[in-house]
């Protein structure tokens, strides 16, 4: 059983600084000794290069950063490809959301039907059209579907990485106009936080687990960004949202995709030690890494 960590200190996709230095907040937080412990092989492959932020946003679009973001996805996109080739376990850190472009161009070249779990407050979906923002931490399940600016979607070298029907999204509280549209016209599966205070983050996870089954997808990838996270639990994040999901539930939804083991990927975005307090977001991240590699109580 081999892990492989990438560390991406990126920040690039949003415009709060200091989430460039999650991964390190993350390694100093225990990760590698953490999973050390549950058996696995681990392999720190390091960080990857990130360029520079650009001045000014290019006239031709809105997107912030994007040669630079485009940039790094590729070589992100390259290091992913080549761990799968490896037959190891991807596991990615960020590093701001954006970087789940690379993560999942590299990845979705081995799998044909691939699932996606998005663990998050926001949905990510917007293109240049839609965000308020501009910044491309809020677009990265849209470029994946192969909506927006092609310079991201043709990254890896092809279009269209996921199916809409593949993808579920936990967490969701924080959704722009546009995203909502995206969600209703290709039917995006979602469980906001109404779902799991109603049914529970026991029945939400079956209800996750069997749908991606059905599907009949050849692997799933976890995108978690702490900010799915109650902000009480994970304050170190660029973009908080009041009443997300608690620690306890986050820990049992991991504990139920260890179960279920369907798992061919991972990555946890958004760390900013910068706002955070004490490491406690990296140190939550680490925790919540142990239970989706199988840490028992008993
Ligand atoms: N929807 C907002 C935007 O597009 C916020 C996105 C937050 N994304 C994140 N990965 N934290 O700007
Ligand atoms: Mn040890
Ligand atoms: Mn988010
Ligand atoms: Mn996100």
């Amino acid at each position: 059983k081999n892990i492989s960590i990438i560390g991406v200190p990126m920040d690039l996709g949003q415009t709060r600084r200091g989430v460039d230095m999650g991964p390190s907040a993350i390694r100093y937080a225990g990760v590698v000794e953490r999973l050390e412990d549950l058996n696995y092989n681990i392999e720190d492959l390091g960080d990857i290069e990130i360029g520079s932020r650009e001045k000014d946003t290019s006239p031709e679009s809105n997107l912030k950063n994007l040669k630079a973001v485009a940039e790094a996805s590729e070589t992100l996109a390259t290091k992913v490809d080549k761990v799968v080739r490896n037959g190891d376990f991807p596991l990615v850190l960020g590093g701001d959301h954006s970087i789940a472009i690379g993560t999942i161009a590299g990845l979705a070249k081995h799998y044909s039907n691939m699932g996606v779990i998005w663990y998050d407050a926001h949905g990510d979906l917007n293109t240049g059209e839609t965000s308020p923002s501009g910044n491309i931490h809020g677009m990265p399940l849209a470029v994946s579907l192969g909506l927006g600016n092609p310079v991201l979607t043709s990254i890896g070298g092809y279009q269209n990485k996921i199916k809409p029907e593949n993808i579920v999204i936990i967490g969701a509280r924080s959704l722009d106009d546009g995203e909502k549209e995206v969600i209703k016209e290709k039917g995006i599966k979602v469980f906001t936080m109404h779902e799991i205070d109603r049914m529970g983050m026991a029945t939400v996870m079956e209800e996750a687990i069997s749908y991606l089954k059905e599907k009949g997808t050849d692997g799933v990838h976890l995108s978690l960004d702490l900010d799915g996270l109650d902000p009480h639990d994970a304050p170190g994040v660029g973009t908080p949202v009041l009443g997300g999901i608690s620690y306890r539930e986050s820990h049992l939804a991991m504990e139920m995709l260890e179960e279920a083991n369907i798992l061919t990927s991972a990555e946890f975005v958004e760390v900013n030690p910068i706002l955070d307090e004490r490491n406690k977001t990296a140190t939550v991240a680490v925790a919540l890494m142990g239970s989706l590699f199988g840490e028992k109580l008993l």
